[in-house]
């Protein structure tokens, strides 16, 4: 079922998840949702908070639906290292249509437990290594406008007004 995606400013969407403490059939069913909704809005990483829901559930794929092995479900994630720097352009499906360039760590550690409860480890360069940022950033309500410059931030706010005030976000 393909969910409503929140968009900014929903407050929600700045609220830090709940860890997710039962693992039933209940949360398989919202992952499933999550990435049909994120297919459907042709992202490469949802969080629950975007759905509405604000709890420590993200999931991920880089292929777009085309290869299964790319799936990942990210329950109760925590980044464990860091290293280096990248500036690249980003999108959020909470923004639709901004895309800013942001300062992300180049290659980041991930700890999460899987649909199951079990946890795992794993590591993510470049792009997946902005994507478990920028998702677990959504997991503790943090957004990625808040990562851009003040300036930037401004910019893409007032679009964003001017969006709205045109019944257009
Ligand atoms: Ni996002």
């Amino acid at each position: 079922m393909i969910l409503k995606i929140v968009k900014y400013p929903e407050p929600v969407l700045q609220q830090p998840g709940e860890p997710v403490t039962e693992f039933n059939a209940e949360l398989r069913k919202l992952a499933d949702d999550m990435f049909e909704t994120m297919y459907a809005g042709e992202g490469a990483g949802l969080a629950a908070q975007q759905v509405g829901i604000a709890k420590r559930l993200a999931v991920i794929d880089l292929s777009g639906g085309k290869d299964p092995k790319q799936k990942l479900v990210l329950v109760n994630p925590e980044i464990i290292s860091r290293e280096g720097k990248l500036y690249e352009t980003e999108g959020c499906l909470s923004f639709p249509d901004i895309m800013e360039k942001v300062v992300r760590a180049a290659k980041v550690s991930v700890r999460a437990q899987d649909l199951d409860g079990k946890w795992f480890e794993m590591e993510g360069v470049d792009l997946l290594s902005r994507c478990f940022q920028h998702e677990i950033d959504h997991l503790d309500g943090m957004l990625f406008i808040f990562r851009m410059s003040a300036l930037k931030r401004d910019l893409v706010q007032r679009k964003i007004r001017k969006l709205q005030r045109a019944g257009e976000w």
